[in-house]
């Protein structure tokens, strides 16, 4: 936790930042019939409730986006639903990427930079069938539904990302099977990842053939792994393998070229070197690893937890953002929030990881952006519980209404400053941790 009354309190943001609110398609649009998580949903997956109509974003965008607009973003990340724009394989659905035209225009309209995600989890359910991004063969038909849609929506796009979190993707879906395709073999889910990898480097040099000046990146999720007992040798070996797993392999690959994964021969492609103008970092909270319960990942010890058991780390994310920035490459937090009940909290959370962004900044790390997640309550890969929103949405009316967060997170960006005024206006004198502010 920052104590914000040992900071060089107002925090002035520079004044060309990146400011937004993260979503993906399946997550949002509603009624995604031809991806295998839709499939995954129907067939018994590992689900408490199925997508339906989501938030019916596909119908709503226009509404949304005003939303967004009405809070002083200057961007917004979303993603293309790869399943409606090649339902079956290889035919374009002329009627989808008309929709996306559409839904890009909106947010050029409102002065929103469409920071777009070309993978967010799902897939088209053919592909899917056909093992998915466990088979060799998936890069190849990644590369070809990128050069469509580069060519045909690219001029309206500010700025591509291939895979948002391909490990989280990769391990969940292939490995844990908590994801759609639903399939449980670890050696999967390292090829799943290798095969991302690939498809991320395929994708870069496409994308930039398109349009050279248009920068691509890829989003990645990371947070500090931290033995459970921290005198444990073993719990301590147990973290430095998930912080490979999950972080380091990664940054390595996109670094190096060299791909590092358990169970398979590690794999040189230099030409996945340097295949990237930024990084997009997601950062929710670090994790604990234990050698004694390693499928169950045990809860935080001594941090304040929200509503949803999820801690508050904000100094995780300083050290992953001095992590990425090794690379000397821009990053942008490309997704960052809480699951809570309490709107309080997701304040608090704001302006905890905000002050984090803020000093990672003052010490010259070239940080651009920051896209909260999420804009509106939405799907959480398996049920609507987890509400990580700045926005409510009454899920039989479809009604929108702002959540105080949304305000506060406005009016910071409208005076591009933190200030601890700023906070006491909208928590008083609450503080989860500290008590009364002073
Ligand atoms: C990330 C996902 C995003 C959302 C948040 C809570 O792992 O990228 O879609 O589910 O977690």
């Amino acid at each position: 936790m920052i104590d914000f009354r040992r900071l060089p309190m107002p925090l002035v943001f520079p004044t060309d930042f990146v400011w937004g609110a993260a979503t993906s398609a399946h997550q949002v649009e509603g009624n995604n019939v031809h991806s295998d998580w839709w499939h995954f949903e129907q067939t018994g997956g590992t689900v408490l409730e199925k997508s339906g109509r989501a938030c019916d974003h596909y119908h709503r965008f226009r509404e949304d986006f005003d939303l967004a607009r009405s809070f002083h973003h200057n961007a917004h990340r979303l993603s293309l639903e790869w399943s409606r724009i090649e339902p079956t394989a290889g035919s374009w659905e002329e009627s989808a990427l008309r929709h996306y035209e559409e839904v890009l225009t909106a947010l050029q309209e409102r002065g929103l930079r469409p920071f777009v995600t070309l993978h967010h989890f799902t897939l088209p359910h053919w592909l899917a069938v056909q093992g998915g991004f466990s088979t060799d063969r998936a890069p190849d038909h990644f590369a070809r539904f990128v050069e469509h849609v580069a060519k045909r929506l690219g001029p309206l796009v500010d700025t591509w990302s291939t895979f948002n979190e391909p490990t989280v993707s990769s391990y969940s879906g292939y490995w844990f099977g908590s994801f759609a395709p639903g399939l449980t073999e670890r050696r999967l889910g390292f090829r799943a990842l290798r095969n991302m990898l690939v498809a991320h480097g395929t994708a870069f040099g496409i994308l930039k053939s398109v349009d050279e000046a248009k920068p691509v990146g890829l989003v990645h999720t990371v947070d500090r792994k931290r033995p459970w007992r921290s005198w444990s040798e073993e719990d301590r070996a147990e973290a430095a393998f998930q912080d490979h797993i999950w972080n380091e392999a990664v940054f390595q690959a996109l670094a190096t070229g060299v791909i590092a994964l358990p169970d398979w021969p590690a794999e040189e492609r230099p030409e996945l070197a340097g295949t990237l103008d930024y990084w997009g970092i997601n950062f929710y909270r670090d994790s604990y690893c234990t050698a004694q319960t390693p499928s169950v990942p045990p809860a935080l010890p001594e941090e304040y937890q929200s509503h949803m058991a999820w801690g508050f780390t904000p100094e995780g994310l300083y050290d992953m953002l001095r992590r990425a920035a090794r690379f000397g490459k821009p990053l942008y937090v490309t997704e960052n929030g809480i699951a809570t009940a309490d709107d309080r909290e997701r304040i608090w959370y704001l302006a905890q990881h905000l002050a984090i962004v803020h000093k990672a900044w003052r010490e010259s790390i070239p940080i651009r952006g920051y896209f909260h997640w999420s804009l509106l309550d939405n799907y959480e890969w398996g049920s609507f519980e987890e509400t990580f929103g700045l926005v409510h949405v009454d899920r039989d009316t479809m009604r929108r209404t702002p959540k105080p967060s949304a305000r506060f997170y406005a009016d910071l960006i409208r005076t591009n400053t933190l200030s601890l005024d700023l906070l006491k206006g909208y928590l008083g004198n609450w503080s989860p941790i500290f008590g009364e502010l002073k």
